[in-house]
């Protein structure tokens, strides 16, 4: 597939990097000069692009960026990307690193996402941390595999999103539509809990959309008191037990 990837931040360099080992042609973007660009692009496998060129003549386009940063892009981005391109979405919203945000309350962040895009977004790895992402991966059937939820309107669509999760070494589970996609976001049990497609399914099913937004800023703040910054281990041990409550 053709795969353009907006952000080379932790998230995106990772899916660039996976992807094009698995034989993708991938091109990326940043904010950065394209000199920087460049050298960044060829360390991932990927090609460096334009903005505007990283949409053009692709099959699928992945947005890794900050949610606060989805409002400023250009708002004619995807005006002439066909409706077969899948669109992908990575991003979970942090009211202490994204501020209010207009707009947003009362729909699930994939929902404000599709809205600011003007195109439906499929929900995906945005439950997933960067060191399991890089580091856990496994092949297919091999046991204890780790999964992660892809939610969206198009089933077409998250079947390919599935066959790209499956390709970078984790297990899918069906996330629902973008409406119950809250089920995914931060502070639910299925928040970058490490969990197998089992687990993961009740996590999906347990959760208590009310419960989410205090679960995750209490998770946020343990990560902040904490002496040190915790290593990944504590972090998946922090989600989990500060989100079980939300069960
Ligand atoms: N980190 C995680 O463990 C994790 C896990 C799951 C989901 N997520 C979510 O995935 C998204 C990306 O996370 P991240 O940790 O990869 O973020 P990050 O490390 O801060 O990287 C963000 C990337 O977005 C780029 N960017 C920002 N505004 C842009 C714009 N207008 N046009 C083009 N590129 C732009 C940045 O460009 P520059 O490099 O030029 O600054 C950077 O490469 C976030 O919404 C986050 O919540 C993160």
């Amino acid at each position: 597939m053709k795969i353009g990837i907006i952000g080379t931040g932790a998230i995106g360099s990772i899916l660039a990097q996976k992807l094009s080992a698995a034989g993708h042609q991938v091109k990326v973007t940043n904010t950065r000069d394209m000199a920087t660009l460049s050298e960044i692009a060829a360390n991932l496998g990927a090609e460096a692009a334009t903005l505007e060129d990283v949409v053009k003549d692709v099959d699928a386009i992945i947005f890794s960026i900050p949610f606060k940063a989805y409002k400023d892009l250009p708002k004619n981005l995807l005006q002439d990307v066909a409706q077969e391109v899948i669109i992908l979405d990575t991003s979970n919203y942090y009211p202490i690193r994204d501020g209010e945000l207009p707009g947003l309350e009362g729909k699930t962040e994939s929902e404000y996402i599709s809205e600011t895009l003007g195109r439906s977004v499929i929900k995906v790895f945005n439950n997933i941390l960067e060191y399991t992402l890089r580091h856990k991966g496994k092949p297919a059937g091999e046991e204890g595999r780790i999964a992660i939820s892809v939610a969206g309107e198009n089933e077409a669509h998250k079947k390919v999103a599935a066959e790209l999760v499956d390709q970078v070494g984790f297990d899918t589970v069906e996330g629902g539509s973008l409406a119950e996609s809250w089920r995914q976001e931060p502070g639910t049990p299925a928040y970058c809990t490490e969990l197998n497609t089992v687990e993961l399914k009740q996590a999906l099913a347990a959760a208590k959309r009310g419960l989410a937004p205090a679960a995750r800023d209490a998770a946020m703040e343990k990560f902040m008191n904490a002496k040190t910054f915790p290593f990944h281990e504590e972090m998946v041990a922090i989600n989990q037990s500060t989100y079980a409550v939300n069960k």
